[in-house]
């Protein structure tokens, strides 16, 4: 089972989806200037990030790629004066928690998966092309499936083991609750960056921020065992004096092979 089974219905022809660009789109510079521009900003100004700005950040966060488009990340915005003091302590009193507008709370869901495959079916296009249903009604359930402690791991390994030896590649499902966690949070990431991105675009920054005492900030946000904080980001204006040094990164020959 890939991703490039879940199946579309119809040729598609929007034309953002269609448009064949070989050398670039018209929108590479303003994109670079977007991606180069974007710091972790550790000191914001007062300015408030305006609702819309927040409510159009999060939507473009939410098209970030997604694994079968099952879509397992929530958005916790912190917005009272009193949560964000709060969440603020715990996120170490970092300067960037301290100083910023607005923290949002990046989630990954273990425990949506089967639900959102049946919202899928319930909102796609009528009528529901069979390979469709069997994705979510069948592969899905097949890969995410796990039992009571993992008890269905055993057999699953052998069906996926006689079917790499037989029949060919199969992608790995998952066997435990770590790779459930870690498929959701992975998710949870790629909107985050998204997000990040937008918020730059909009002229606002972030600061995405693991140094959380996580327990304590599930609780603040009254989360669930199965709602894992990927980051908190702060966000808001940058300060002058907001970016502490330029940015680093090692060599593009370190880490780029071609093989
Ligand atoms: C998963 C993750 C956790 C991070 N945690 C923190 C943090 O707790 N505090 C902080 O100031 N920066 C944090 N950062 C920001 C990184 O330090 C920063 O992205 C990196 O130094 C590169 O700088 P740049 O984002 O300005 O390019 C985190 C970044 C990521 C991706």
């Amino acid at each position: 089972m890939t991703d490039n089974n879940a199946p579309d219905s119809k040729p598609n022809t929007n034309p953002n989806d269609t448009l064949a660009t070989p050398t670039h789109t018209p929108q590479l510079e303003a994109f670079k200037q977007v991606v180069e521009q974007r710091r972790s900003v550790r000191i914001f100004t007062d300015t408030p990030i305006p609702d819309e700005v927040m409510d159009d950040c999060l939507h473009l966060a939410m098209l970030a790629p997604n694994s079968s488009n099952l879509q397992p990340w929530e958005f916790y915005v912190i917005e009272s004066e009193d949560k964000r003091k709060q969440a603020s302590k715990i996120c170490m009193n970092q300067n960037a928690s301290k100083t910023a507008n607005k923290l949002v709370a990046v989630i990954g869901r273990t425990d949506t998966w089967a639900d959102n495959a049946k919202q899928i079916l319930k909102d796609y296009p009528k009528p529901v092309p069979k390979a469709v249903k069997d994705y979510y009604g069948k592969l899905i359930p097949f890969a995410f499936a796990r039992g009571t402690a993992n008890i269905l791991s055993i057999p699953k390994r052998g069906l996926i083991k006689a079917h790499r030896t037989f029949k060919g590649p199969i992608k790995t499902p998952v066997y435990n609750y770590n790779q459930v966690k870690s498929w959701a949070i992975n998710n949870a990431y790629l909107s985050a960056e998204n997000f990040m991105l937008a918020m730059r675009a909009y002229g606002f920054d972030t600061c995405p921020m693991g140094g959380f005492d996580e327990p304590a900030m599930k609780k603040l946000l009254g989360l669930n065992k199965h709602q894992h904080i990927a980051m908190i980001i702060a966000c808001g204006e940058r300060a002058d004096k907001g970016i502490y040094g330029k940015q680093y990164r090692f060599d593009d020959k370190q880490r780029i092979f071609r093989v």
